[in-house]
């Protein structure tokens, strides 16, 4: 944040500077760390944030639960509250920025910070049904049975779609970053319209598990289209746990057409090609 500071002010002075200095400021520009660059973005760990700046927790109840598929009433803090510590980057208009929730099994996740300020969500870290010694109660997730732990987003609205408004759990870390850079390196770079249309598709529901040039969740598999043979790939994208007993993909047979999976392998099979 501090160079972005920095260069607002040095840029309009040096309109009016000898051509040697303005070189200067190039060079030490250029000798700047540039690793540094992709990490400014600010970040939370949730579990190193000290006791007293946890906001204050309120019970929150879910009419009907996606994870648990039932109602749920949770302690929780607001999301809101959150999002106000780590200072949304001024210079990125809030339907630029995404807010990107990392679980600890790479699990990513991500919304609008338009979208996150819109609605109230909320971090749970307790079912309130839980025994006093756990926080949370296991579900069974693909063929194992799991919690939350140690955070879990929610949505009390139950009209949101959850593909715009994520349930993430296992949550370990919130961050801010610009939807250009986080997915720069899964970006077609042509104009066709099936793959325009195939990447936003996948961004809206795939990459949170499969990733694309390492940008992405890894509870899938990188997807390879090498076989064009594949006859049953667009059977598979559409209703996975047809094919797969336990599988931790979901269906998207209410959300997704044919003609969908086709643009969505039309986009996998461009970015291969690359
Ligand atoms: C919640 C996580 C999750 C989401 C979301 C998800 N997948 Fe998957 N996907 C998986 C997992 C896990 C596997 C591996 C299959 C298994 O063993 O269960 C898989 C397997 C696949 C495979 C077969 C892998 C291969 O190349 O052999 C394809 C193709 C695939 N997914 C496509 C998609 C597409 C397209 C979307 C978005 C419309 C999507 N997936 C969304 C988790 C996910």
């Amino acid at each position: 944040m501090k160079n972005a500071k920095i260069a607002e002010k040095i840029i309009p002075q040096s309109a009016d500077m000898p051509n040697s200095i303005k070189f200067c400021f190039v060079i030490l520009f250029l000798l700047c760390p540039l690793p540094a660059l992709s990490t400014q973005w600010p970040e939370i760990k949730l579990l190193k944030i000290p006791k007293y700046e946890l906001p204050v927790a309120v019970q929150v109840t879910i009419a009907k639960d996606p994870v648990y598929k039932t109602r749920k009433k949770y302690l929780a803090y607001p999301l809101d509250e959150f999002l106000g510590l780590l200072k949304p980057p001024k210079q990125i208009g809030p339907e630029e920025l995404l807010v990107i929730f990392t679980a600890e099994d790479g699990y990513q996740s991500f919304m609008s910070y338009s979208d996150a300020i819109s609605e109230s969500g909320y971090i749970a870290f307790k079912d309130v049904a839980a025994s006093a010694k756990n926080h949370w109660q296991p579900f069974k997730f693909g063929a194992k049975m799991t919690t939350p732990e140690p955070y879990y987003l929610v949505w009390p609205n139950p009209e949101l779609d959850k593909w715009l408004f994520p349930w993430p759990f296992k949550l370990t870390r919130i961050s801010f970053e610009p939807a250009v850079d986080f997915f720069a390196a899964a970006l077609p770079k042509t104009d066709q319209k099936p793959v325009q249309q195939g990447f936003e598709l996948f961004t809206q529901y795939c990459i949170r598990c499969h990733s694309v040039n390492n940008v992405g969740g890894k509870i899938g598999p990188e997807i390879l289209v090498s076989d064009p043979r594949n006859k049953y790939l667009v059977e598979f994208i559409l209703d996975a746990p047809s094919f797969i007993k336990d599988t931790k993909m979901p269906s998207f047979k209410d959300r997704l057409e044919t003609k969908n999976a086709l643009a969505i392998l039309a986009y996998l099979k461009y970015i291969h090609s690359k």
